[in-house]
């Protein structure tokens, strides 16, 4: 297996999250960006025109007319899924998914089972779970029994409208839900396991429903874990003094984490013992901006935008070296698990019990 083989990469949406992987892959170096796909012409055209590719407007021409295409990077909304995986099953061409995965249980399902008798290299843009400081966190909870998990995420995009697209205001289109706060349920998945029911309420007394504002702008949500595990979670997309924090609790131990920049901090000790404290930091640059701004305190050793950076790394030496892709963090039947936990947030949230959460079936 060549390690150094260059990949003609093509990515479909040319919107934000495809410019931190373009510029990542202009950091990475030694693959070829072939096509660049998007709705919009005019972005297509100045993208491919930066990166030297060339530009499409159609995502299935790509597959038609690319030669020796060796991965495909799907960066669109949730609404293009399955139909790109289907081709990129096809086609037998590794892709790259951004998260959400599917825009819906169903989707997601049917995705799973798609992929099931194939051995196709794929990732899911579950990025966070690159970072150096959830690894230190595992390595500090090795052998600890977590008990208890408290997150809150409180941002402002509902108040400010500043994303742009109108998706992330729409819960039939993904939603806030979708969007940001899947980061951090998938990030508890991955470290204290999966989660068998949550019971959810949401509000909306900050921005009241509408034609453009169809989520709860807030939510409380509790989950219970399979291993015995209990937490609790706040959101808001309507708070214009941020919070985002996560925390681990076990019987000697509390550890917060956050991913983007890595950090962790904490206390460990039993109850009779002197407690240590525990605050670690990453050398990992800050990440990107939406527009696609390098932070200008990021070191030029850095990659653009790091946790991003190691998940595409990760990807492509897989491709190249398929014994590498256990390295891969996300594959689709997970990540499809993930996407089950927030479906049954929102089934909580209509329903005002406890759901279960659904189970997908081709997983363990
Ligand atoms: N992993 C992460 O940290 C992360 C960060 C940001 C966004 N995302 C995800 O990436 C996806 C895109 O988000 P974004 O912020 O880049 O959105 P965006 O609106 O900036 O860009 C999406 C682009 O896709 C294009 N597009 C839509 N339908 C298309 C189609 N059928 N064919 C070709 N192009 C099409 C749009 O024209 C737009 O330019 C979302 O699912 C989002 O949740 C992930």
């Amino acid at each position: 297996m060549d390690r150094e083989r260059s990949i003609n990469i093509a990515v479909i949406g040319a919107g934000n999250i495809a410019t931190r992987h373009l510029e990542n892959l202009a950091f990475l170096g030694g693959n070829r960006i072939v096509a660049i796909c998007d709705l919009d012409e005019n972005l297509a055209r100045a993208k491919a025109a930066t990166y030297g590719a060339q530009a499409y407007t159609d995502w299935e021409k790509v597959f038609e007319e690319v030669k020796d295409l060796g991965a495909i990077l799907i960066c669109t909304p949730p609404v293009l899924r399955k139909p790109v995986i289907q081709a990129a099953i096809q086609h037998n061409v590794p892709f790259l998914c951004e998260k959400p995965p599917a825009q819906s249980l169903r989707e997601a399902r049917e995705i799973v089972a798609l992929l099931q008798n194939t051995r196709l290299i794929h990732s899911v843009g579950f990025n966070q779970r690159y970072a150096p400081s959830v690894d230190r966190c595992m390595e500090l909870l090795e052998g600890r029994q977590i008990n208890l998990v408290d997150a809150a995420v409180i941002t402002s995009p509902g108040l400010t409208r500043n994303l742009g697209a109108d998706w992330f205001y729409l819960k039939e289109k993904g939603g806030s839900l979708f969007d940001n706060t899947i980061h951090t349920l998938d990030v508890i998945r991955y470290i204290a396991g999966d989660i068998d029911a949550v019971h959810a309420f949401g509000s909306n007394l900050t921005i009241p429903i509408s034609d453009s504002f169809t989520i709860e702008d807030s939510m409380s949500i509790n989950l219970q874990f399979s291993s015995g595990a209990i937490g609790c979670i706040l959101l808001s997309w309507a708070c214009a003094q941020r919070r985002d924090d996560l925390t681990f609790f076990g019987r000697d131990i509390r550890l917060s984490l956050s991913t983007i920049p890595p950090r962790i901090e904490g206390m460990v000790g039993a109850p009779d013992e002197k407690p240590k404290s525990i605050t670690e930091q990453f050398p990992q640059g800050p990440a990107m901006g939406r527009s696609g701004e390098i932070h200008p305190n990021r070191r030029p050793q850095d990659p653009p935008d790091p946790p991003h950076f190691e998940e595409i790394e990760v990807f492509l030496n897989a491709i190249r070296n398929p014994s590498l892709s256990s390295a891969i963090r996300s594959d689709f039947a997970d990540a499809a698990r993930t996407t089950a936990l927030l479906h049954a947030i929102e089934a909580s949230i209509a329903s005002g019990s406890v759901e279960k959460v659904p189970l997908i079936e081709g997983t363990p």
